[in-house]
């Protein structure tokens, strides 16, 4: 199963055998993650890989999901690091999925020290998400029509005809995981061009909440590994004439340019 795959069949697990995983697969774990390219150009991060042991030791907040291993990412805080943080976590997490893993993000987890963190060398990292993973306790695996998402219709707009590979990425977009299966994404689709929204949050107008951006970098995961296994050319921009278009119930963040 490879990544592309692994979207289609995914869903979060919370229950977790207690045992070790084989320390070859574990080194391809950490391998994989360290050689994906970041989202943008740029930003230094850290993945920092944590057993049951040490998660307490370092983070306090929800750790109701017990599992054998814990990758917790933390980054620069630089333009667009928690939309990179969730591209690269959801990738980690499909290639879990794909190795016949299971993984649950965990949105609750504050770390002791608090969030931001200077290095010796005086660089500042700042924690951003965290996965918990092993071996699935129940089954790993979910058929797409099981997944729990908004239909079709309600995340994205179609404004012309599109081809059936720009079909199959927005099908991906969608079942994309959320923080609450919030789904705060919302699609404007061309032949040659995705607009991505996101939906506004009521109560903080104006404020683009943190952990929605994360969410977004997830949906880009899913978009941009999608475009990949099926040899679409693609590139995010930002279209600055958009971004300076107020819209009532939408942020726009990001556009991703099909060629
Ligand atoms: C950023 C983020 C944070 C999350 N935090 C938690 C969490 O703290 N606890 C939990 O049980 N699930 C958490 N989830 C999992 C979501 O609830 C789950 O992805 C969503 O309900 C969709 O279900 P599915 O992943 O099985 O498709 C989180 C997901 C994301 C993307």
């Amino acid at each position: 199963m490879n990544l592309y795959e692994a979207i289609f069949v995914r869903k979060t697990v919370r229950k977790f055998k207690m045992e070790p995983l084989d320390q070859t697969l574990l080194n391809g774990i950490k391998s994989f993650a360290e050689s994906i390219p970041m989202l943008f150009e740029g930003i230094a991060v850290e993945y920092r890989w944590m057993e049951n042991s040490d998660i307490k030791k370092y983070f306090n907040g929800s750790l109701t999901h017990k599992a054998p291993y814990y990758l917790a990412l933390y980054s620069e805080n630089i333009q667009g690091f928690q939309m990179n943080a969730g591209y690269l976590m959801q990738q980690v997490s499909l290639y879990l999925t794909a190795k016949g893993l299971g993984s649950c993000y965990l949105g609750m987890l504050k770390p002791k020290k608090g969030k931001t963190e200077v290095k010796p060398d005086g660089a500042k990292v700042e924690y951003v998400i965290a996965l918990a993973f092993g071996k699935a306790e129940n089954e790993v695996y979910r058929t797409s029509e099981k997944a729990k998402r908004l239909p079709l219709n309600d995340i994205a707009i179609f404004k012309s005809e599109v081809n059936k590979n720009i079909k199959t990425i927005i099908q991906a977009a969608r079942l994309a995981p959320s923080s609450m299966n919030s789904q705060p994404w919302r699609l404007v689709v061309y032949d040659s061009r995705i607009h991505i929204f996101c939906k506004k949050n009521i109560f903080l107008s104006g404020v683009l909440n943190e952990a929605k951006l994360v969410d977004i970098g997830i949906c880009l995961a899913h978009i941009l590994v999608t475009a990949e296994e099926l040899w679409v050319d693609v590139k995010t921009v930002h279209v600055d004439n958009i971004s300076s278009i107020a819209f009532k119930k939408n942020d726009y963040v990001i556009s991703v340019k099909v060629f």
